[in-house]
């Protein structure tokens, strides 16, 4: 049975992995439904790095309501390399104690939740198991038992506008553009923004395609656009980064083939990188993170504890939470397992997003 926290204990907010907009709106959250439920809510800065070093300190309310407006997290990230170590933990758990927590709330991706199921069994302040939750923030989309991660949203709208820009000179030059775009080994963010920015094909890695067949499927774009009669002669591709054949590697085939049967076409690659990770979140991102990290903090009191906090969706088993009714509470072991279902393919998530992507494919380029 889960103890609850009592009024006073410490519970301690961690951003960690690549930041995600929308984490401060959930840092916000969390800070403020801590308080009212009577904790003293902490932040430690710079992730598992900071832990580790026990650099914590007082959550400053004003200045959160100032930084929910925008992206990154306040509190600093990091992808620690030591943390995962034994002498990493080791170090955390004498900082945890050292700082007397009850509770810890962890934002991020993969590697943070790994790290938050890590501390499971981590002695608490309050003479029980450390309390450890975990929110899912990542742009990548690509956590399992979530429909949603925090930051996909803001992620997706920028590459949108981005796509909407490049299609301006695109179609003032006839080019055909290839768009590699963030999302680690998840095709989610090229897929979702392929259809929003009405690209022409989108191409990810969970398509296992050949190089050979990643470039016929450029090739049949490019011909359908140009063989139209004084119809759009542009064509965008949106690349997701996680697929093997590099970019620039990618145009030198495609442009082979292009003189190989004699059209003029000219190509370019743009890499949006670290541009879709930033930026104020959208209205989305900073509802979704309110209402995650709400439901975790209020879940973390009640004395549950090694859980993560999913935003509900379809085909999904689990019922929503007594906290809010699009939340669901997922164990960490089980997120992780689907995690790496999703990486390698197994997931029924993931085969019905390449199912309906395969679907469209077929008629994006028409
Ligand atoms: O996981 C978020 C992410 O932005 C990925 O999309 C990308 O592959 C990676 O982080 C980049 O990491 P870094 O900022 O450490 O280069």
């Amino acid at each position: 049975m889960p103890v609850p926290l009592r009024p006073g204990d410490r519970v301690a907010l961690l951003t960690s992995g690549g930041d995600a907009p929308g984490m401060n709106a959930g840092l916000r959250a969390a800070a403020k439904v801590g308080t009212a439920l009577g904790l003293e809510v902490l932040g430690v800065e710079d992730g598992y790095r900071g832990l580790m070093e026990g650099r914590l300190r007082a959550l400053d309310m004003r200045a959160l309501d100032e930084a929910c407006r925008r992206g990154g997290t306040l509190l600093g990230s990091a992808r620690s390399k030591e943390f995962p170590t034994p002498q990493g933990q080791a170090r955390a758990r004498e900082a945890i104690a050292a700082a007397r927590l009850a509770g810890l709330l962890v934002f991020g991706g993969n590697g943070s939740l790994a790290g938050a199921h890590a501390l499971a069994g981590t002695p608490g302040a309050d003479g029980n198991e450390l309390r450890v939750g975990g929110v899912p923030a990542s742009i990548d989309n690509d956590i399992g038992c979530t429909t949603l991660a925090i930051g996909v949203d803001t992620a997706m709208n920028t590459i949108v506008e981005a796509c909407d820009r490049i299609a301006d000179t695109a179609l003032s030059h006839q080019r055909t553009f290839i768009i590699e775009v963030m999302g680690r080994d998840c095709g989610y963010l090229a897929m979702a923004a392929g259809i929003a920015a009405a690209a022409d094909a989108v191409l990810f890695r969970e398509g296992k395609q050949s190089d050979d067949e990643i470039v016929d499927q450029v090739m049949r774009a490019i011909e359908a656009a140009y063989a139209r009669q004084g119809g759009r002669r542009h064509v965008l591709v949106i690349k997701s980064e996680g697929v093997r054949l590099d970019s620039q590697r990618l145009k030198h085939m495609v442009d082979e083939r292009i003189r190989a049967r004699g059209m003029e076409v000219d190509t370019r690659v743009t890499v949006l990188g670290h541009v879709v990770r930033g930026g104020a979140p959208s209205a989305f991102d900073r509802l979704l993170a309110a209402r995650l990290a709400a439901a975790a903090m209020r879940a973390l009191r009640d004395g549950h504890t090694q859980f993560m906090v999913g935003w509900a969706g379809p085909g999904q088993a689990r019922s929503v939470c007594a906290y809010d009714h699009h939340v669901t509470l997922w164990p960490l072991g089980e997120v992780l397992a689907e995690t790496e279902r999703m990486h390698s393919g197994d997931s029924a998530a993931v085969q019905a997003r390449v199912r309906a992507m395969k679907e469209v494919e077929s008629v994006l380029y028409l």
